[in-house]
This record gives structure tokens, C-alpha cells and sequence, in this order.
């Protein structure tokens, strides 16, 4: 359980999208509440428990509030929020800034103080929130602000997650309006290409981003191995457990928050692994959450966006660099360390530290060039130590 102040890490949990999308109900949930805890989630750091698009009925009740639907949640959503919070976890839900969420059940616009109370109610700790719907006439903007007081003047601390696709320049006006992580992309999808895509469009955006405003990357694929129930989510039929490394090393470089998309309660060891390497993690929850910026790799004739270095600056003094081989054959990628900051003049040289392998690599002076396999990467945590 985080230690620090609400929103100030990217959030880490698990959302009910990405594989489940509409089929979702009590029992599942209630599931994977039991395996987060059993199989170490909780104790790697996700703490959070989400239910996304599709708990509702498609109508308000008479006082105009929102119902849960009594198929899928037969006790409401107080009970499932105390089943979630008795494991020690967090409870997460979903609304939509539009008169509906984007699977047409009610939006929260213009009933936004109502349904803040309502979720306070129901012991929701974190809200994420969509931009379906929307009617054009209405500024984007001014529904995430009013959402956020709404959910700020609640009575309840719920971290407010922001879903609007990187739409509106959100870049510009979301960390005022007051929400901890904002979407900047469209919704990802099982596959390498959506992975890269990604990735590859939020390099440069890293003034974005920072402890109480994370950029939020989407949702974890890692694991699905194309099992969604969504046509979209799963139509090329998942990834290689490469892809997923790198795609998971990327959301933890960039400081994205991490949202366990797969089902856990099947997940393979190799899955939960992954999600739980702890080296990552550290990375990604970083007191300081600032930004990775892109270097360019030598030899200079690699285009810059099939292989490159991104660095992250830490907390403690290290810096995290992580090496991404987009291509479809291996390739070393070289760092020069004068490229970070620290030509051989400065008296420095970096002690190298896989956070894939979990084992120190040694000393290097001046540069650094690992040949990293198609699709891979290694990542590194590299401590300054003075040249003898
Ligand atoms: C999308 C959103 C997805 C999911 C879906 C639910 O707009 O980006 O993450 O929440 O709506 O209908």
C-alpha cells in the first residue's frame, strides 16, 4: 500500500476492460479481489480494484441516480467495495463525463455532484472517467474541472483518473483541473503494433507528466495473450511474452499508471513475473516521477523510432535506461554516456545494474552497448561512481 499522499505515484491495480469488457458481475470481481492478494499483487504495489464500462443499468432510477445492474451485482456496489476493501485493497469504478459511457449506459454529465456523493457512498476510492457522449456544445475542459470538485468536496478521498484520449490538447488544462492521470491515447490493443504506437506517441511528452498528473498510457495488454472478449481489443490475437516485457518496461519507464488488463486468476508464471518485477516497479514508482526522455542510438542510421534509449531520471541520484529494439532483428544499441549528461571529463563512470535479470552488470566507462534482441529491451538502473 502506497505510502504516499494520493496521486503522487502513477496508480497500480487492475481494470475490468481489456479482457472481460461487458461480462462482468460480483463473483468476478470478488475473484480477482482474492488473487490480487494471493498471488502477490497487492504486495507488489497494486492496490487498486476497478470496474470499468457496463455495471449499470441503462436508466437512472426515479431520484435520478445511478443503479447497479441487479444481474451483475445483486448485493450494489457498498457490498463489493467492503469485499474489496476487507483484502486490503482499493475500490475503483467508472463514469463518463457525456450523458453516456461509451457502451451507452447513464454518463455522470450534469448529475456530476450526485454521482460523486453516490460513490462516496459506496466506498469508491478512484474514479475513471470518460469522454463519450460528450455534447459538442459543452467545453471538455469544464467537465473535468467540475468532476474534480465534485469528487474533491465528495467527503471521501477518490483519485480521479481521467479517460478523455489525449483529445482537446488535454495536455494543456489537465493537471489544473485537479485529476491525478489523464489518458493520451486511444485504447490499446492486444497486439505489437498498438504497443508501439504508443509508446512511440507520447516520446516528447514527457513535460506531461509528473507526481499528482500522470500520463496515462492505457491499459496493460500484458498476459492476454488475445483473450478479450472485444473484437477490437483482441482482433490480431496477442503478443509474445517479448512484446509483453517491452511493453510493460516501457509503461514503467515512461511513468505510465499500471493497470493489470489480463486475467489473473489464469495468468502464467512468466505473467505474474513480469507484472511483479520489482526493479521495474521501483522505477515506475519513483518519489520523483519525472519524465523519460529519448536518446537517439549510434550508429545514427537507425530511423529514431525503431530502436532507442530512454532515460529517467531517479529519486536517489541513478538513472534508469531502458534499450528498445523495435526492429524485427537483433541490434546493439549504443549508449555514449556524454549523452546523458556525463562526458568522460566529469570523473564518472556508471555501475550497471539488469532490472531483467536482477544481477549487477559491472563498470562502464564512457559508453554502454547491449545487443538487444528483436522486439526486447534491457532495461538498467545505473549508479554514479567516481572514475579511479
Ligand atoms: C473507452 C475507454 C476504454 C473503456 C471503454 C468502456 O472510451 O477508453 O478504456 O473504458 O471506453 O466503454
Amino acid at each position: 500500500m502506497s505510502n504516499y499522499p494520493m496521486g503522487q505515484l502513477p496508480a497500480l491495480g487492475w481494470n475490468s476492460w481489456n479482457t472481460f469488457t461487458w461480462d462482468i458481475n460480483e463473483e468476478l470481481i470478488k475473484g480477482v479481489a482474492d488473487m490480487m492478494v494471493e498471488k502477490g499483487y497487492l504486495d507488489a504495489g497494486y492496490e487498486y480494484v476497478v470496474i470499468d464500462d457496463c455495471w449499470s443499468l441503462k436508466e437512472r432510477d426515479e431520484q435520478g441516480r445511478l443503479v447497479p445492474d441487479p444481474q451483475k451485482f445483486p448485493n450494489g456496489m457498498k457490498a463489493v467495495g467492503d469485499y474489496i476493501h476487507s483484502k486490503g485493497l482499493k475500490f475503483g469504478m467508472y463514469s463518463c463525463a457525456g450523458t453516456h459511457t461509451c457502451a451507452g449506459h447513464p454518463g455522470s454529465f450534469e448529475h456530476e455532484f450526485q454521482d460523486a456523493k453516490q460513490f462516496a457512498q459506496w466506498g469508491v476510492d478512484y474514479l475513471k472517467y470518460d469522454y463519450c457522449f460528450k455534447p459538442r456544445h459543452v467545453i471538455g475542459e469544464l467537465l473535468y474541472k467540475r468532476m474534480s470538485l465534485a469528487l474533491k468536496n465528495c467527503g471521501r478521498d477518490i483519485l480521479f483518473s481521467a479517460c478523455n484520449w489525449g483529445e482537446d490538447n488535454v495536455y494543456q488544462w489537465i493537471r489544473e483541473s485537479g485529476a491525478h492521470s489523464y489518458r493520451s491515447t486511444g485504447d490499446i490493443q492486444d497486439n505489437w503494433d498498438s504497443i508501439k504506437n504508443i509508446a512511440l506517441s507520447q516520446i516528447e511528452k514527457e513535460p506531461y507528466t509528473g507526481s499528482f498528473c500522470h500520463n496515462d498510457m492505457d491499459m496493460l495488454v500484458v498476459g492476454m495473450h488475445g483473450g478479450s472478449n472485444s473484437d477490437f481489443i483482441g482482433s490480431i490475437g496477442g503478443c509474445t511474452d517479448t512484446q509483453y516485457k517491452t511493453h510493460f518496461a516501457l509503461w514503467c519507464m515512461m511513468g505510465s499508471p499500471l493497470m493489470i488488463g489480463c486475467d489473473i486468476r489464469n495468468a502464467t508464471e512468466t505473467t505474474r513475473q513480469l507484472l511483479q518485477n520489482k526493479d521495474l516497479l521501483a522505477i515506475n514508482q519513483d518519489p520523483e516521477s519525472r519524465g523519460a526522455y529519448r536518446i537517439k542510438v549510434e550508429p545514427q542510421w537507425f530511423p529514431a523510432d525503431s530502436a532507442f534509449v530512454l532515460a529517467k531520471a531517479l529519486a536517489n541520484g541513478d538513472i534508469a535506461l531502458g534499450f528498445f529494439n523495435f526492429c524485427d532483428s537483433n541490434r546493439e544499441l549504443s549508449l555514449q554516456f556524454w549523452d546523458i549528461g556525463l562526458p568522460y571529463s566529469s570523473g564518472v563512470q556508471l555501475s550497471l545494474y539488469d532490472c531483467m535479470e536482477h544481477k549487477e552488470l559491472g563498470t562502464f566507462k564512457e559508453r554502454f552497448a547491449p545487443t538487444v534482441p528483436a522486439h526486447d529491451c534491457v532495461v538498467v538502473r545505473a549508479k554514479l561512481v567516481n572514475l579511479p
